[in-house]
């Protein structure tokens, strides 16, 4: 078991696209154990192989609720609840989609910022699991929408990027300028948004 780094925007390696695996080695068993022992460190719902700076296409999963999470058992769909979690998916694919959802949406590899993202609401994914097994679902709730978050990582995509322009740009220029808040110095965006405001 090993913890990986997780690549931080403006990171140019998150902007890599994953080449799709074509046999699913120990070593990328074991990778995708990392990766879940990663991103349950990180308190994270969902984290794919290029935000670890590893260009494959696997990503790992888990939307149930956990401590501490502002998501609660009541909120999950019944779709949702019957797809087994946690997962690892080798070479996702969304064959279906339908309708539209949003959600106030955040990423480990762009810390404390959140904002409303538009997704498919219902989604049919095909991929292999740990074993090699073709798996097919059809989910809607969290899980779909976190699907295709982790999924545009694997194409170079991150949820900033899916923003109305003017919002996406604000929002990377003052990463780029100000970095992350700091926890121990700084309580939330709402501080940096602050320092920002004094200085224009
Ligand atoms: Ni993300």
């Amino acid at each position: 078991m090993a913890l990986l780094e997780i690549l931080k925007f403006p990171d140019p390696r998150l902007r890599k696209k994953g080449v799709k695996v074509k046999e699913i080695t120990p070593e990328l068993k074991q990778f995708a154990k990392d990766l879940l022992e990663t991103m349950y460190a990180s308190k994270g719902i969902g984290l794919a192989a290029a935000q670890v700076n590893r260009q494959v296409r696997v990503v790992a999963l888990d939307t149930r609720p956990r401590e501490e999470g502002r998501y609660k058992v009541e909120d999950m769909t019944e779709m949702e609840q019957k797809v087994e979690q946690p997962m690892v998916l080798f070479n996702p694919e969304i064959v279906a989609k339908n309708g539209k959802t949003t959600y106030d949406e955040g990423c480990l590899s762009v810390p404390t910022y959140f904002e409303t993202v538009t997704r498919y609401d219902v989604i049919t994914v095909e991929a292999l699991d740990v074993d090699g097994n073709k798996v097919t679902f059809t989910t809607d709730g969290l899980l779909a929408i976190c699907i295709q978050h982790e999924i545009d990582h694997l194409d170079g995509k991150l949820f900033i990027d899916r923003l109305s322009p003017i919002k996406s740009a604000r929002i990377k220029s003052k990463i780029k300028k100000f970095g992350y808040p700091d926890p121990r110095d700084a309580e939330s965006v709402e501080d940096l948004e602050a320092i920002e405001a004094a200085e224009t």
